[in-house]
């Protein structure tokens, strides 16, 4: 870590000095990061490969360079490309990258399959940011808006490093606080903490549940014929208070709604649920999200 021990000792906090290469510039991710990136102090390149992406990345007043182009010498590098080519990406960059350099990638379910193509000094390091709250105390238009994050709510991060250093983490923060600004804070885990917290708890849990929530919302408009404005309201109020009651306590559930959850439960939900957070669970989903055989950890 000779290059980065430097780096951090000549700038300190002036990031300045960090020259920051994000590959698929133009996709969802990438333009996100790009937009954060772009009013920094860091130096940075972009570098996307499709022609829809680029002419993004260009109407937005970014230059394209080419991938080669954009590692070389760069002190981080973001990949922000599909999950399923970040193998082939990095076995492609990794070997163009400097001395002491850091590969960060957005999603743990690559480094976690042991898909990353690694080198002897250059560090890898995955960041995801949690989204904004739904606790959140939103003071401003725009803080209401920004329902992803990265614009102008508040949001924390989880991340993690394959191999832990303080140096690699200091440099790695400096990046992920920008990408992801407003960032209130930065919670370092494993790399195998960060999988289980994503897909597991986040999308195999959360999101299903979000998508099973509009699932029963269409059924109680469609198959039942409650009106459509009614239903919506009763529902977007009572997620907010069951989301406030389960996760912080803030009124108990009353007897009667006690009984009908329990009712909720028995019908919906498989009594051997928490397998999912079993090590081969992981693997599988992580192995169907990645379309591989078997994770390589
Ligand atoms: N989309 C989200 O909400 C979200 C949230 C958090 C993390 N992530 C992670 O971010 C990463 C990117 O996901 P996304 O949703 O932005 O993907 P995306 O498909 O929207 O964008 C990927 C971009 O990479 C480009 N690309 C593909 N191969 C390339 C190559 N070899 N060289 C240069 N560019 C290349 C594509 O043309 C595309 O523009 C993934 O690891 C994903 O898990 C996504």
């Amino acid at each position: 870590m000779t290059d980065l021990a430097e780096t951090t000792a000549t700038t300190g906090t002036d990031t300045g000095a960090l020259t920051v290469a994000v590959i698929g510039a133009g996709g969802k991710m990438g333009m996100r990061v790009s937009n954060n990136l772009d009013t920094s102090a860091f130096t940075v390149r972009y570098a996307e490969n499709s022609p829809a992406g680029q002419e993004r990345v260009r109407a937005a007043g970014r230059e394209v360079v080419d991938s080669a182009t954009a590692v070389d010498g760069a002190d981080v590098v973001v990949l922000a490309v599909p999950d399923v080519v970040l193998g082939a990406v990095s076995q492609d960059l990794v070997p163009r990258m400097k001395g002491g350099s850091i590969l960060l990638t957005l999603d743990p379910a690559a480094a976690y399959a042991g898909l990353l193509a690694s080198r002897e000094g250059v560090a890898q390091a995955v960041a995801h940011p949690c989204h904004p709250s739904v606790f959140l105390e939103r003071r401003t238009d725009a803080e209401y808006a920004d329902t992803f994050g990265g614009i102008a709510a508040p949001q924390e991060v989880v991340a993690a490093l394959e191999v832990d250093d303080e140096q690699v983490r200091t440099v790695a923060e400096q990046v992920i606080t920008t990408i992801y600004a407003p960032v209130i804070q930065v919670h370092w885990v494993s790399v195998k903490q960060l999988a289980v917290l994503e897909p597991t708890l986040v999308e195999t849990i959360a999101c299903m549940v979000g998508a099973l929530l509009k699932e029963a919302l269409d059924e109680t408009v469609n198959t039942v014929g409650v009106p459509a404005e009614a239903a919506r309201a009763m529902l977007w109020g009572h997620v907010g208070i069951a989301l406030t009651n389960a996760l912080r306590g803030s009124n108990p559930f009353s007897e009667a709604c006690h009984i009908a959850m329990d009712y909720g439960r028995g019908s919906i939900v498989k009594d051997d649920w928490k397998k999912i957070f079993r090590d081969d669970e992981l693997d599988t989903v992580i192995a169907r999200m990645l379309r591989i055989d078997a994770v390589r950890r």
